[in-house]
């Protein structure tokens, strides 16, 4: 595919002009706009998580959560231990091993529960993968047995498109680790029975805990199945025959850290005031596509992601025609020098490339200050 050509002269050049915050990590990822710790209401903290007004701050964060997902009443959401990675395990270890299972892989962290399922659970999974860059191919899946997936995939920038692959009548149940996806792509919440993110990804929050969303089948099978494991505390969500529901109001199953909740409402209280779930997903989507004007005016620059329809509008991936490993980290370390981005360089187990978050906490304005930087950056490790 040729691309138009501009500003080919001025391309060696050192720009003027930087992003005015070069935060584009993608997890921890850059602070909502306007965030300061001076924001942060401090009184519950030295108090205990389990004090009224502990309480009460936990189930303002799970009510501000509800409200910026859009979820229903159908299905319940709630603070957990281990961040994403806590919040999906503990799913797969409560619910796991009742039927077949399939595991979907198109990067590392869908990799990752896929090791979980054969190393560590020994389930015996159906394995679907795609490379770097693809989408396996979703009508593959039986939905007879238990589907776990990544909803965005953030080291290769490929997600699902939608949930209409997944069926509304199937026996199985649909897990997905949705962690750059929340609050960045509308979710059908009807079609998700088990969902977790974590906070230091579209929010911009803290790292620390997990959010988990279950719904109404998913408590089926926790309160109907008893796994054959051993099941650490961290993991219990039912007593005596029936899920914890206090975990769902902010009783949660360890102390969590109140410093992280707080920081987690100023993010919630930020997006509220931007007008909720759309306006978020409308400054995501504005980043990606300021992004992907960047990669059209530039013949050495692509997308990870080959499908427009499955590429990310959160943590976007591109390749450098050429480039290897050591010039990716040269580009990426000139730019963190110059203050112009932060922790760009891809994933390490990803092809060699940059990782742009595009999430609605970036400024679209920043993501299109970068373009001449990365003009500057590939003349300069030439
Ligand atoms: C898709 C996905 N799953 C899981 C994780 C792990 O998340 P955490 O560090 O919150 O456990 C990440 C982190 O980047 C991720 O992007």
């Amino acid at each position: 595919m040729t691309k138009p050509m501009s500003g080919a002269l001025a391309r060696n050049a050192k720009p003027t002009i930087r992003p005015a915050r070069p935060y584009f990590s993608s997890g921890p990822c850059a602070k909502p706009p306007g965030w300061s710790p001076d924001n942060l209401d401090t009184k519950v903290l030295g108090r205990s998580h389990r004090s009224g007004l502990g309480k009460q701050r936990l189930a303002l964060a799970i009510d501000l959560m509800r409200e910026m997902l859009e979820l229903p009443d159908t299905h319940r959401i709630g603070i957990v231990p281990g961040s994403d990675t806590g919040a999906f395990e503990m799913a797969m270890w409560t619910m796991l091993g009742a039927r077949g299972v399939t595991t979907l892989a198109w990067e590392s962290f869908g990799e990752a529960w896929v090791t979980d399922a054969v190393k560590q659970l020994k389930l015996d999974p159906t394995v679907i993968r795609a490379d770097y860059g693809a989408l396996p191919d979703l009508g593959a899946v039986d939905w007879s047995t238990d589907v776990l997936f990544t909803w965005n995939g953030t080291t290769s920038g490929v997600r699902v498109p939608d949930a209409e692959w997944i069926p509304a009548d199937r026996e199985g149940l649909s897990f997905a680790d949705a962690t750059s996806a929340v609050f960045a792509y509308r979710i059908d919440w009807a079609k998700i029975d088990v969902a977790t993110f974590s906070w230091q990804k579209v929010l911009g929050g803290e790292g620390g805990h997990g959010v988990l969303i279950l719904g109404p089948r998913a408590v089926e099978r926790l309160e109907s199945f008893t796994p054959d494991r051993p099941l650490p505390k961290v993991f219990r969500l039912v007593s005596k025959g029936k899920v914890a529901e206090g975990v769902f109001r902010g009783e949660t199953i360890n102390t969590p850290s109140m410093l992280a909740v707080e920081d987690a409402i100023v993010a919630l209280e930020w997006a509220k005031g931007l007008g909720g779930l759309d306006a978020l997903i409308a400054r995501s989507s504005a980043n990606a596509a300021a992004l992907a004007r960047i990669v059209e005016e530039r013949e050495w620059l692509q997308h990870l992601a080959v499908d427009p329809a499955s590429r990310s509008t959160t943590s976007v991936c591109l390749t450098l025609e050429g480039a290897d490993e050591v010039r990716i980290k040269a580009i990426a370390k000139l730019l963190e020098a110059e203050d112009v981005a932060y922790d760009i360089a891809g994933y390490r187990d990803a092809p060699p490339g940059l990782r742009i978050w595009c999430g609605a906490t970036v400024d679209t304005a920043d993501i299109e200050a970068l373009g001449p930087w990365l003009d500057w950056a590939w003349e300069q490790t030439k």
